[in-house]
């Protein structure tokens, strides 16, 4: 039997990739895994546990057993579950995002989710989002995209969600705040954030997210 097929999306916060990694799963039918929410997910379990953001052996041991719940509501609304409670406006704010970009430079915790996130390949298929999808966790997966956008771009449309969800930012903190994460992701020596060497590389930048799915879909047909 051939093994599961699956697309990774591989690319710096604010690329877009959750829409069209979300909608390119719909569209195939496919599981989806947002892997940035496990990084966000261990951050939390790890603050509401009372840990140090500096301990790397408690929060690897919480990534191990935490409990994970991904699902849509009635609405089509997503929604995340940790240990059976429902996180998922928690873990999308700017302070979930950095403790996340913290705990994911830890090999202890990226070693510890490697298995779990591998545990969501099951058949018709999966897409996977992320930084190290297609070079550390799915490195034999037969279609691999990087998704990239202008650092302006990316610091508008986070901008953009965290206003329609009422949130009050200021877009110049979102610019330094996505900078520094960038280079925290970029730069860290274990799984950063880089292109695979067979990674199609696709601009979002001022491209409707329709279009990037489309070319996204091309390519899978060729492939599967
Ligand atoms: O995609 P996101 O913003 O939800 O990710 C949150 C943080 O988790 C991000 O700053 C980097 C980290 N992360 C990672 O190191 N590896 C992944 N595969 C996904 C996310």
């Amino acid at each position: 039997m051939s093994p599961t097929p699956v697309i990774t999306v591989d690319g710096p916060s604010g690329s877009g990739k959750g829409t069209i990694c979300r909608r390119v799963a719909t569209a195939l039918g496919y599981h989806l895994l947002d892997s940035g929410a496990l990084y966000r997910l261990t951050g939390l379990a790890g603050s509401r546990a009372g840990l140090d953001p500096a301990d790397e052996a408690g929060h690897a041991a919480l990534a191990l057993r935490m409990g994970l719940g991904f699902g849509v509501d009635a609405k089509g609304e997503e929604r995340v579950l940790l240990d059976g409670e429902e996180v998922t406006d928690r873990i999308r704010t700017e302070q979930a995002g950095n403790l996340a970009s913290i705990v994911a430079r830890y090999p202890a915790v990226r070693a510890a989710l490697l298995e779990r996130q591998r545990a969501f390949a099951q058949p018709p298929g999966l897409v996977a989002d992320g930084r190290d999808m297609g070079t550390v966790v799915f490195p034999e997966a037969p279609l691999k995209i990087f998704l990239t956008a202008s650092a302006e771009e990316r610091a508008r449309r986070r901008y953009n969600q965290l206003k329609d969800k009422g949130l009050s930012v200021s877009l110049a903190d979102l610019s330094r705040e996505i900078a520094e994460r960038d280079h925290r992701d970029a730069s860290r020596t274990l799984a950063p954030l880089v292109a695979a060497a067979d990674a199609i590389s696709l601009d979002s930048t001022g491209v409707t997210p329709e279009e990037i799915v489309a070319r996204v879909l091309a390519l899978a047909r060729g492939r599967f």
